[in-house]
């Protein structure tokens, strides 16, 4: 299994393109789905989850590939009118963002058959309100052996307020909206950008969706859609992974393509401990000061501090001049990283969902281990800051969500390495 080792102590210097967005990838991916022919999508990043997905598409008869001589970057999908509605338990439990095929499959082929994704390890991200959404739309749902099975000759539209603000289980439900017969209305819908990202290829692909990016989404549904060419956004996470890098080596870093209109929260707290960050023509510079400072943090749901950058930030206030409180309200279990930023000589304590950061001088390298996609990053960036080498293990985590960190952290100056 591959490792990162990161020699620390380099100041990160000079501009990185950041990729396109996994987050509004996956979506898109399975809304391919919804069109009666070829869909092309651009700007899609190199990831192991996309190989995923890529897969589960092709297990379901659909075309599905990574167009030759494009990088791996753009994508064509083809879901013909004999696709099999099935998403087998194997390849669910590898990316449980494979949920996302179930609104398109009932709303097109009228039933979908799909593995029940178990937890993870930051939570037990049940899915209820996915089906509750299926079920106000009209849809008969099981679950048997694992699987849900859906089915509706064709669903009806309706209003379906979410209990609680999930980001798949409204995309999942806005993609079944699209095709049914009348009116439907989502209220406390997800308002990340990935969210209207998929709503502007849906409203291309023929959809008529209103209200995108807010709690309040309206949806006409029409009786067929058509496949589309489209162009992914930037990833925010990526985008707010480098722009930490460069505040915890102090660092002066231009990240291309990040969308700042995206990282409202994430730049508010870098600002907060100290780093200068503008918005350029090209995407967003920081500048990381000679000495960080505390700040609290409370991830919520967008435009609020995402979770997906809580680990991050985390690494990045283990060195600040004091003390800071982090608490997680997104996920139950979302502290993995901590024991292991220990380890490293962090000085955190946990209480529940709560973390109290208090600041040290210096981290020192250690063998630490990834358990999850956005500790992993959390473990390199505080392997950039601490003296002596830090050597992650199962970058596999890092490698579902990150295209060629090492890489672009290379570029910046880093001494990052990947060591099979
Ligand atoms: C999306 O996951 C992202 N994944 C996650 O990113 C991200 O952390 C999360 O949104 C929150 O921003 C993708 O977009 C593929 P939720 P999702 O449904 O949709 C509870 C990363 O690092 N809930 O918004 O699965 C749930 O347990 C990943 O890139 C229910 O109770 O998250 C959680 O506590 C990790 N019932 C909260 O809501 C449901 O039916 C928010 O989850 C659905 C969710």
């Amino acid at each position: 299994m591959d490792q990162i080792h990161v020699e620390g102590g380099v100041r990160l210097e000079g501009e990185v393109q950041v990729s396109g967005s996994k987050n509004a990838t996956l979506p898109l991916m399975a809304a391919a789905l919804l069109g009666e022919g070829p869909t092309l999508l651009r700007n899609v990043p190199d990831l192991a989850d996309v190989t995923t997905l890529l897969q589960l598409l092709r297990t379901m008869g659909a075309d599905a590939e990574r167009v030759p001589g494009a990088e791996r970057h753009v994508l064509r999908i083809h879901a013909g009118p004999d696709v099999v509605p099935e998403a087998p338990y194997d390849l669910v439990r590898r990316m449980r963002a494979s949920v996302l095929v179930l609104g398109p499959l009932l709303a097109r082929f009228g039933r979908a058959r799909v593995s029940l994704p178990g937890g993870c390890a930051i939570g037990a991200r049940p899915i209820d309100q996915h089906l509750k959404g299926f079920r106000a739309l009209g849809a008969a749902i099981s679950l048997e052996g694992g699987y849900v099975e859906a089915r509706a000759d064709r669903l009806r539209g309706a209003t379906v307020r979410f209990d609680k603000v999930t980001v798949t289980g409204t995309e999942n439900v806005l993609m079944a909206a699209v095709l049914a017969e009348g009116t439907t209305v989502l209220e406390n819908a997800a308002r990340e950008p990935e969210v209207e990202d998929l709503a502007r290829a849906l409203t291309a692909m023929g959809a008529r969706i209103q209200g995108a990016g807010s709690d309040l989404i309206t949806v006409e549904g029409v009786t067929r859609l058509h496949g589309v060419e489209h162009t992914v956004i930037a990833d925010r996470i990526e985008s707010g992974t480098l722009l930490v890098a460069a505040a915890i080596t102090g660092g002066d870093v231009l990240v291309k393509g990040a969308v700042a209109a995206h990282l409202d929260a994430v730049v508010g707290k870098l600002r907060e401990a100290g780093c200068t960050v503008v918005a350029t023509p090209d995407g967003l510079r920081c500048k990381g000061p000679p000495q960080l400072h505390p700040v609290d943090v409370q991830t919520t749901e967008h435009p609020g501090f995402p979770t997906d950058m809580q680990a991050q930030l985390m690494a990045l206030l283990s060195v600040a001049d004091g003390t800071s409180v982090m608490s997680e309200n997104i996920f139950e279990n979302r502290f993995m990283h901590v024991a292991e930023l220990r380890r490293m000589g962090a000085d955190i304590r946990v209480e529940g969902h709560t973390a109290v950061v208090k600041g040290v001088h210096t981290l020192s390298g250690a063998p630490v281990m990834a358990t999850d996609l956005r500790a992993s990053a959390s473990l390199i960036l505080a392997g950039l800051r601490a003296s002596g080498v830090t050597r992650v293990a199962r970058v596999y985590h890092l490698d579902r969500g990150y295209e060629g960190l090492e890489r672009k952290l290379q570029t910046l100056g880093a001494r990052a390495t990947r060591v099979k």
